[in-house]
């Protein structure tokens, strides 16, 4: 290859999305599939064994000459056999192998060891299917790949029973992650519970594995199926390398994160083995979820960056030409469930006088739903609350210039419903044993198909007889006694996966026929939050916990995987949570940096609450376009001990940048330094307008190299300042 060419190809890989022409292709001569995604190449080999040997992930790659043909590793003495000193891309538990297995299966005649085999390869533009096969039973894994500009590639496979007898599978990963082989990686996770998501937790990986998974039936707030792992050097938010990945799936998932004795870091990653068996008859076929991976050379912001962008793109309903998020008003720490009419409509004249777009009336509207112990299940209008039904409230909304969204949590019931007293059988259960409420509910077994139905029937019915705009979909608890007594006990724990497949469908079928409807993901604030919900709801409730410090955190968490443009933040009451008192504009400050809501009772505001509160919703819609759909730079972290935050949005065009940053609390008076940007043009000039009205102007040089000159001082002071490139 030429010099020029040479710097051409390099160039294009650089300046992703340009793909090249062929962004998959096969190499016989080394038998090597190479997968460019923008300024990623991954590389799979096959082989003297025919098995499928990872060779690369990381930036680009771009000389076909660098791929020598896979060659298994010898084994190590007697104890470990080539199966697991030889890095597998997909490897069934067998032969020798003593990593984790991407499948573990028991085929009729007892036989318990699978090595799978390369039969065949399809290429199409930027998606291959690698099909393998055990050496003996024709029990077949498709792997299938799909490539993005933004560094990011999908894998996920679909397993087939082509044996004449049933298999059963113990273990059905989606796939599994290699990275250069060493040792002294770090991993950063995500961790929590209930009004604690997406917390950050950073370890050097160590010999052995370590699990992160849901056992909850859903995608939980304990763990969100998302990891990055830096080098041995170290990433920071500006350099270094990380790869990082995510499963897209709600309901039980797994991630092992393992380094073997033989200096190998590998994620496995796909449905979660615990309480998991399912039987293949022949010819049948099991499909897993997805699993993205990615990786970035420089550091974990363009790391997070290229994840947003490709999530906006790809993952997210409507893509890039989606409408930006509307400034919401939910009712629910207003008026928790002492919701009617008249209360409602009071709420929403004053809703609209702030710019809110769209008023969302949250729980307790339904059956006998006055406190948490009843109603849930009987998805009909209060008619003592609504004498009108939702029509009443809907026209009064729409008549103040806002759109309409309704709280429904489907997936569950009160023991003290019309609902359970018909079908206690619909509740998940184990005959003759006790179930556990938990908030006084318990969970419908949504894998069931009539439940399914009814649940659709239901939803359905209220979105074709009102003008509802929104549904905030909410699930308030998590699974127990999983049974599902009306299926043969060898196939009853396939509920795990039949019921998240089933409340995809309702979403699916919903939204096909409603496609004007969006919908929010709530699991008790962030428990329900992935790229599989993702790709069915516009966005998703962060946390239950709306204090604006402890957002601070959960929020940033949240943004090392997944978008702002989907993260729902409210400015609410104080004192809050932690019976915290924080200012409004400080409040403000903070929920800006998603897609902002409101969820004050504002019977309770004073004048200057509503003169604030409509500069602040007023200057967000100015810098919507850019926090939620432009590049997020994390400038300073709220998990540094000083206690002050901040961060950088820029818009993708470039014209306009904005900058968000708290300090928690001031001490010996030490002023908060300079706060340097990034992400400018050094050579533009920008007209740096704050909230409070000052203005200056600047060059991006100053702005990067020198910074901007923050005023905070004392407890809990905000600012915020707005750049037009001039
Ligand atoms: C959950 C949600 C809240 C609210 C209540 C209603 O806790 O996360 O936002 O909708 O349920 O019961």
């Amino acid at each position: 290859m030429s010099l020029s060419l040479r710097s051409l190809v390099l160039c294009s890989a650089l300046l992703a999305p340009a793909f090249a022409a062929d962004p998959i292709r096969y190499l016989p001569a080394t038998k090597t599939f190479v997968l460019d995604a923008g300024p990623v190449t991954y590389a799979i080999g096959v082989n003297e064994k025919g098995a499928l040997q990872p060779l690369h992930w990381g930036g680009r790659l771009w000389r076909d000459g660098d791929f020598a043909a896979a060659r298994s590793s010898q084994g190590w003495a007697s104890f470990d056999l080539s199966a697991t000193t030889t890095p597998n891309e997909y490897p069934g538990y067998g032969g020798g192998l003593f990593v984790e297995p991407a499948v573990k299966a028991t085929l009729a005649d007892g036989t318990r060891d699978l090595v799978f085999q390369y039969q065949s390869h399809e290429i199409k533009g930027d998606t291959l299917i690698i099909r393998i096969k055990d050496i003996s039973y024709n029990l077949e894994a498709a792997l299938h790949y799909k490539v993005y500009p933004q560094g990011i590639i999908r894998k996920h496979t679909v397993i087939t029973n082509r044996t004449a007898a049933a298999v059963v599978l113990e273990s059905a990963q989606s796939g599994a992650w290699h990275l250069p082989a060493g040792e002294g990686y770090r991993l950063t996770t995500l961790y929590g519970r209930w009004a604690g998501e997406t917390q950050m937790a950073q370890e050097v990986i160590q010999p052995g594995l370590k699990v992160v998974e849901s056992r909850r039936g859903n995608t939980s707030a304990q763990a969100n199926p998302w990891f990055a792992i830096d080098g041995p050097e170290r990433a920071t938010e500006t350099s270094g390398r990380v790869w990082f990945g995510a499963i897209g799936w709600s309901g039980n998932w797994r991630l092992t994160i393992e380094q073997t004795p033989h200096q190998q870091v590998r994620v496995t990653g796909g449905l979660n083995p615990f309480d998991f068996s399912h039987g293949l008859k022949p010819g049948e076929s099991l499909e897993t979820p997805s699993f993205y991976g990615g990786y970035s050379e420089h550091g974990f912001g363009e790391a997070s960056r290229a994840f947003h962008r490709f999530q906006r793109e790809f993952i997210l309903p409507g893509g890039l030409t989606s409408k930006p998020r509307p400034v919401l008003y939910n009712s629910w720490e207003a008026t928790e469930m002492h919701v009617d009419e008249a209360g409602q409509t009071e709420l929403a004249k004053k809703a609209a006088t702030l710019g809110i777009e769209r008023f969302v009336m949250d729980d307790g509207w339904f059956g006998a739903r006055n406190t948490d112990k009843a109603g849930l299940g009987d998805w009909t209008v209060n008619p003592q609350k609504f004498p009108n039904g939702l029509k009443g409230l809907i026209s009064n909304v729409k008549a103040l210039g806002m759109d309409f969204g309704l709280w429904v949590e489907p997936e569950m019931v009160n023991p003290d419903s019309e609902l359970y007293r018909k079908h206690p059988e619909w509740a998940m259960h184990f005959p003759g044993r006790p179930r556990s409420p938990a908030r006084n509910q318990l969970i419908l077994n949504m894998a069931r198909d009539d439940v399914k139905e009814y649940i659709f029937g239901v939803l359905d019915k209220i979105v074709s007889e009102n003008e509802i705009a929104f549904l905030k979909w909410d699930m308030n608890r998590n699974a127990s006694e999983p049974g599902w007594p009306e299926v043969a006990p060898a196939e009853q724990k396939k509920m795990w996966l039949q019921y998240t497949r089933n409340v995809y469908e309702i979403i699916d079928r919903l939204r096909a026929k409603h496609p004007k409807v969006e919908i929010e993901s709530c699991s008790g604030g962030g428990g329900r939050i992935d790229l599989g919900i993702l790709t069915r709801v516009e966005q998703v409730w962060t946390s239950d916990n709306t204090d604006a410090l402890d957002r601070l955190k959960i929020q940033e968490g949240y943004t090392y995987a997944y978008t702002p443009k989907a993260m729902m933040a409210w400015v609410t009451d104080v004192p809050n949570f932690n019976g915290r008192s924080t200012p409004l504009n400080f409040r403000f400050v903070v929920a800006m940096q998603g897609s902002l809501g409101i969820g004050n009772n504002l019977n309770k505001w004073k004048d200057e609450d509503f003169t604030l509160a409509r500069k602040m919703i007023a200057y967000y819609k100015q810098v919507r376009g850019t926090v939620q759909t432009g590049k997020l730079y994390r400038l300073a972290s709220p998990r540094a001990p000083e206690g002050f935050a901040a961060t950088q949005y820029v818009a993708e065009d470039g014209r306009q940048s904005v900058v968000f940053a708290t300090l928690h609390s001031q001490q010996y008076g030490r002023p908060v330094p300079p706060l340097v940007l990034r992400g400018l043009d050094e050579q533009g000039v920008y007209k740096v307008t704050w909230l409070d009205g000052r203005a200056q102007t600047l060059s991006g040089a100053a702005l990067m190299r020198r910074g901007l000159t923050l005023d905070l001082k004392g407890d809990y002071a905000a600012a915020s300042a707005v750049l037009e490139r001039q």
